[in-house]
């Protein structure tokens, strides 16, 4: 690896990251059914109609995953509690599913891993879905009371939270693109999730203050929009893109106030007296994450609002058909700081490629991954170096695991995973960042 631990400012956090429904096996431990269920068993929505059934087993695994993070000089771990293990049918409290999370929390510590929480990475109860889920205003009373429940648990012993994982996947890229549970493509249904989900992050801060929470934070994923020509309309497109997908969450959040470039599109969709929330969205938070991957290339097209679609680019792509672009990571924590967050800390949450992985001889030599993560390496040290407060990096992910519609193919960990067996095989880019972060001056 290019860089080692000692080439970032002291204290900087580096840390893996996971999700619930993508590796603990939702079929275990008494957990609910979810949205993700449903949208899975419905066919042609996801690869092969594969579900988090079994996943990597973690529920079961979880202390030899935990052992793989600690050895690798990891400091945090970004985890994420599902709402329906918790919760069930979104009311009554499943207590194994309480002590799961007990039990994992006490695990990272014994091992010096920091709990980084993410209350809810997608896995809705059907039962609140039933109710119209993110639709509903509603949902932020109910994830409000499953906050308070979780946390009520662990929030004694957690590091940092945040409460929703990439609200533009809650929101739009699963009820306008449905790409992803509840796979609805209605207008009305995304802006109504739009606002909702801000509802709710902005609700469960509240829980957490109230339950004498600090270290409280928001993660966005973002994708930097490149216009498809020099024309106006393509420059205009990609406005749009930017706005719908990178500005309208951190405006809500930070600003008290949603971009007119999206407004103009989806104003008459929100549901009524939408700009009263503010100050429930807008509570204040104390750290900001991004999730970065990738660029779109963005075209103008005729039709209904956003009038837009996502052309090829000519960059090297992963195995997710996701162009490789580093300098997207330094172009967000760079604007991110002078708009909206300012002295803030900034955290790279998730960062990471998939590629197909094949195990050759019991290894797995991802030189691509390594690669890709290097390069954006460079460009949290270019931020970093012109005073962006840029804080720590997480990896996604620790293991190859259920990549949501793509299934299991998609194998985006620096741990392989066998899904027949398995088994777990560090992979190449596993071991040099453990040479990374267990040499040099701070170690
Ligand atoms: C992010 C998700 C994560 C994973 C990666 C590849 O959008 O947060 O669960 O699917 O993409």
């Amino acid at each position: 690896m290019k860089h080692v631990r000692s080439d970032f400012p002291k204290g900087f956090q580096f840390g893996v990251a996971t999700s619930s429904y993508q590796i603990e096996g939702h079929a275990f431990g008494g957990a609910g059914r979810t949205h993700w269920d449903d949208f899975a068993a419905t066919p042609g929505n996801v690869v092969r109609a594969e579900n988090g059934d079994r996943a990597c087993d973690h529920y079961h695994r979880y202390a030899e995953d935990l052992d793989l993070i600690a050895a690798a000089g990891f400091d945090c771990y970004r985890f994420s509690t599902s709402w329906a293990r918790v919760m069930p049918d979104g009311v009554t409290v499943n207590p194994d599913g309480l002590d799961f999370y007990d039990r994992l929390t006490d695990a990272m510590l014994e091992r010096g891993l920091k709990p980084c929480a993410t209350l809810y990475h997608w896995e809705m109860p059907s039962a609140l879905a039933d109710k119209g889920g993110w639709r509903n205003r509603d949902v932020a009373e109910w994830f409000a009371d499953f906050t308070t429940t979780i946390m009520g648990r662990i929030g004694d012993r957690m590091h940092s939270v945040a409460p929703i994982n990439e609200p533009w996947c809650v929101a739009f890229l699963s009820h306008f693109m449905g790409h992803h549970a509840p796979g609805l493509r209605d207008v009305r249904a995304t802006a109504r999730a739009m606002h909702h989900v801000l509802l709710a992050h902005g609700r469960a801060i509240q829980a957490m203050r109230a339950l004498g929470m600090d270290n409280l934070g928001g993660v966005f994923n973002m994708e930097w929009a490149s216009p498809s020509d020099d024309s106006d309309a393509a420059r205009a497109a990609a406005a749009r893109y930017d706005g719908l997908y990178n500005h309208w969450y951190m405006s809500g959040v930070f600003k008290k106030s949603y971009p007119q470039i999206v407004l103009d599109g989806i104003e008459a969709h929100l549901p009524d007296r939408w700009d009263e929330d503010f100050d429930v969205i807008g509570s204040p938070v104390d750290w900001c994450g991004i999730n970065y991957y990738t660029r779109k290339v963005i075209a103008p097209v005729p039709g209904p609002w956003p009038g837009l679609e996502e052309v090829e680019g000519p960059l090297p792509k992963t195995f997710m058909d996701w162009e490789i672009f580093p300098q997207g990571l330094y172009n967000f924590l760079t604007r991110t700081a002078k708009e909206y967050t300012g002295s803030l800390p900034l955290f790279i949450t998730e960062n990471g490629m998939a590629a197909p992985d094949p195990l050759q001889d019991g290894a797995v030599p991802d030189a691509d991954r390594i690669a890709y993560i290097e390069a954006h390496m460079d460009m949290v040290l270019r931020a970093i170096a012109e005073g962006v407060p840029v804080k720590g990096y997480f990896l996604w992910s620790l293991l190859d695991n259920y990549e949501w519609a793509l299934g299991y193919e998609k194998r985006f960990g620096l741990v392989h995973v066998d899904f027949d067996t398995l088994e777990r095989t560090p992979k190449a880019s596993y071991h040099a960042l453990k040479d990374a972060l267990t040499s040099g001056s701070e170690t």
